[in-house]
């Protein structure tokens, strides 16, 4: 793909497509700003090469509507003392009052428009709202990897209208993303967890052919012990794809691909703080119960099967991991990979914010900031908004 490093940046007015979904409480307090972060290479690479840098994001889901609590006042903030210079921040996104302040701005200078989501033109990828952003700059930055599977008029509309080329952010994303769909060194193992399984499955189809290993933990573990046979307790079991996981396990049979289910959990009658928690072999979950977490001889076995990895994926939590309790198996699987010398990509969403709450983000080869988007990626998907970005072949 190319990207911003091979467009003439100069004097431009350049719009970003940024990522700034960050959670924010009611009062405007930003709780995690990693995506802000993550757009800084972006966003001082423009400014470095004077150009005029208007940014914009969604942030939340206000389907069209202005909402108060979702103004980007704050991120705007945010991103100010981050890249230790003003950032002017705007109440609209598109029209006369817009027009008026990009036209006043200088080399350098950087502007946030209002939350796309407050016009319903964004989600709809209405080309009217599209070429109204467009209209705006010379030159369209993707750097929204998070946002790149919606196709949005920010996302994919805009390409029809200015030239368009990956964000700093966007390509180490791609980079990475699809070192290990094409040629991750192996042993390849991929860890698999969180509650559903519905959502992990295009993601396990695709990488089998690819892995020498995949352990599952977390809730979907359920699912799979259940389709063993084994008593799974009161676990949410997703009954209508026990049938697929069944053609998986074949499938990794056939591909000589090893899928490893936990042999010891943290079982309790239900997933709350203070709620009665006991390790028990996989076999014997009593019927009152449910999976919360992986057990001490999991993780044992996890993490010696680890050590032998060269490349390791991970995408979704071991455990109820916000429950200090049901958090061992998340820890640990997160401890273990920070320590090990292979290539550690950690999928986006809640995997993503253990690891950066446990402090061990830096530590990891790569920590995605999609989640929606990364499970879709690694699902061998085509993100509309990654479809859209010029090849570098094609523009000279
Ligand atoms: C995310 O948080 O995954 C992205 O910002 C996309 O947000 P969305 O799911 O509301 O489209």
């Amino acid at each position: 793909k190319k990207t911003v490093r091979d467009e003439d940046v100069s004097g431009k007015r350049v719009l970003v497509r940024v990522d700034f979904n960050v959670p924010m409480d009611q009062s405007g307090t930003i709780e995690d700003d990693t995506r802000i972060r993550a757009c800084l290479p972006t966003i001082t690479y423009l400014i470095d090469h004077q150009a005029r840098v208007i940014l914009c994001s969604h942030l939340g889901r206000p389907h069209g509507r202005v909402d108060e609590h979702l103004r980007l006042g704050p991120v705007g903030r945010r991103l100010s003392e981050l890249v230790q210079r003003p950032v002017e921040v705007l109440r609209e996104a598109v029209g006369p009052g817009v027009v008026r302040a990009v036209s006043e701005m200088q080399d350098g200078d950087l502007v946030l428009l209002e939350n796309l989501r407050f016009y319903p033109g964004e989600e709809e990828n209405d080309p009217v709202f599209a070429r109204a952003l467009a209209s705006l700059a010379d030159l369209f930055v993707n750097d929204a990897f998070g946002a790149s599977h919606r196709a949005h008029a920010s996302v994919v509309g805009l390409a029809a209208h200015l030239p368009c080329v990956a964000g700093l952010l966007m390509e180490k994303e791609i980079e990475q993303m699809s070192g290990l769909l094409e040629d991750p060194a192996r042993p390849f193992a991929a860890v698999m967890g969180g509650a559903k399984v519905g959502e992990k499955i295009g993601i396990l189809k695709n990488i089998l052919p690819k892995v020498d290993l995949v352990l599952v933990g977390g809730g979907m573990a359920a699912t799979f012990l259940k389709g063993r046979g084994v008593d799974v307790g009161i676990s949410p079991v997703e009954s209508d794809r026990m049938a697929l996981i069944g053609t998986i396990m074949q499938e990794a049979e056939t591909l000589g691909a090893r899928v490893l289910l936990p042999e010891d959990l943290v079982v309790a009658g239900s997933l709350e703080a203070g709620a009665n928690a006991r390790v028990v072999s996989a076999g014997q979950i009593p019927a009152d119960c449910m999976i919360a977490d992986i057990g001490p001889l999991t993780i044992a076995a996890f993490t010696k099967e680890l050590e032998t990895c060269r490349t390791v994926a991970w995408n979704g939590p071991m455990g109820v991991f916000e429950i200090p309790q049901f958090s061992n198996g998340t820890t640990s699987i997160a401890q273990v990979l920070a320590g090990l010398n292979a290539t550690t990509v950690i999928g986006g969403g809640s995997t993503a914010e253990a690891v950066t709450q446990l402090g061990l983000a830096g530590r990891m080869t790569h920590v995605s900031t999609g989640g929606g988007a990364s499970l879709q990626f690694l699902s061998g998907k085509v993100l509309p908004g990654i479809a859209v970005l010029a090849d570098r072949e094609t523009h000279h």
